[in-house]
């Protein structure tokens, strides 16, 4: 078979093998998808300022993030139900992103409870959502010390759900639900019938192992929590001695703010596009608040990046380290582990291509002098 040669042929392929409700709910956004599309439109829309014969012979794209070097400044940023896109799905994806060097981070609403996929061998970095059941937020810190994750994530940017018009769309079940599945038995045969539990690992405790998927959901919508703020986040910081990553600034204020409040990290993020439709793109938010926070902590920045290029940009506007999401799932869902150990290897290749054509030979080199300003 020959394989994709990008992310967007990957979508393609992922598009062709995975259940319409699957699909749906990976490529989606919110409402219009207006934020969703203009991630991607701004992000392309960044001018790289090509520069010659400077020795691009030996290009170095490591990095060093809490203390850590990486082999290139990429994660694999969370998802929810990701395990679902190919067989026990997150522990694939994590293996996968231990062998390319760089983290994984597992989703609360993880499909493998992380206990499943700390076993993998590579120890996934822990998003948590902040939940009306503060027992068992304070219980999942816990395990995320015990498994040893090497940083904690909190998720700011939803204390309700954005609507989502494709999920909608896609939800039910019924006879065309079967039908759907039905079209699709290579993901039955795979996910359906051999990836078994289909369940929510880590909410397993609260739900009950054997409850149905729809049981699972149901707690989740009665968890969204409205009413949080940075109270919680000085609850977390007070049980979480570890590096502590908020995820979901947009805005400068809410980034001093995270500093003060003692996270570790930033991740410049508008959830995908799938939280509120019409705010700005990553790449139009990312440069001011790389100037509110001044260096004081590492930003990492998702939404849009769909190619090593775009990583490239993302560094130039101010990123330290890049989050992928629809790029990874997709790679999941058509491949399996093998399809996201190659999007790793396609973005690492286009990085050191952008970078060779740019001038730049350390990923400390990329920033806004790497952006053709006329
Ligand atoms: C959850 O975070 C989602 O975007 O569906």
């Amino acid at each position: 078979m020959k394989l994709p040669a990008s992310v967007s042929d990957y979508r393609a392929l992922a598009k062709a093998r995975l259940p319409r409700f699957l699909f749906e709910y990976i490529d989606g956004g919110s409402y219009d998808e207006v934020t969703l599309n203009r991630n991607v439109e701004d992000l392309r829309a960044v001018r790289l300022r090509q520069r010659v014969l400077r020795d691009v012979s030996e290009i170095d794209l490591s990095t060093k993030l809490f203390g850590k070097r990486w082999a290139m400044p990429v994660g694999l940023g969370p998802v929810g139900l990701s395990g679902l896109y190919a067989r026990r799905g997150e522990v694939q994806a994590a293996k996968a992103a231990g062998a390319a060097g760089v983290p994984f981070l597992l989703s609360t609403v993880s499909a493998c409870s992380l206990e499943e996929v700390a076993a993998s061998g590579n120890v996934p970095w822990f998003q948590l959502y902040f939940v009306k059941d503060q027992g068992f937020a304070a219980d999942m810190i816990d395990r995320a010390k015990a498994a040893g994750c090497g940083a904690l994530v909190l998720t700011a940017d939803l204390p309700v759900p954005g609507a989502r018009y494709r999920d909608a769309r896609a939800a039910g079940g019924g006879p065309r639900r079967w039908m759907d599945l039905a079209a699709r038995p290579r993901w039955l045969w795979d996910v359906g019938i051999n990836g078994r539990p289909i369940s929510l690992g880590n909410l397993e405790k609260v739900v009950g192992r054997r409850a149905p998927l729809a049981h699972f959901q149901a707690w989740i919508h009665a968890n969204f929590d409205p009413s949080v703020s940075w109270k919680q986040v000085e609850w977390v910081r007070n049980r979480w001695d570890g590096s502590l990553i908020i995820k979901g600034i947009l805005d400068p204020d809410d980034a001093r703010q995270a500093v003060a409040s003692g996270a570790d990290g930033i991740v410049v993020s508008n959830h995908g596009g799938r939280q509120l439709d019409g705010v700005a793109s990553t790449a139009r938010a990312l440069p001011r608040v790389a100037e509110a926070v001044d260096g004081k902590v590492p930003l990492l920045a998702d939404s849009g990046v769909r190619s090593g290029l775009d990583v490239v940009r993302m560094l130039a506007l101010g990123a330290d380290f890049v989050l992928l999401g629809r790029a990874w799932v997709y790679a999941l869902g058509a491949r399996g582990g093998p399809g996201v150990a190659h999007v790793l290897n396609l973005i690492e290749a286009e990085i050191k291509v952008a970078m060779a054509l740019t001038g730049c030979t350390k990923i400390s080199e990329i920033g806004p002098d790497t952006i053709d300003g006329g």
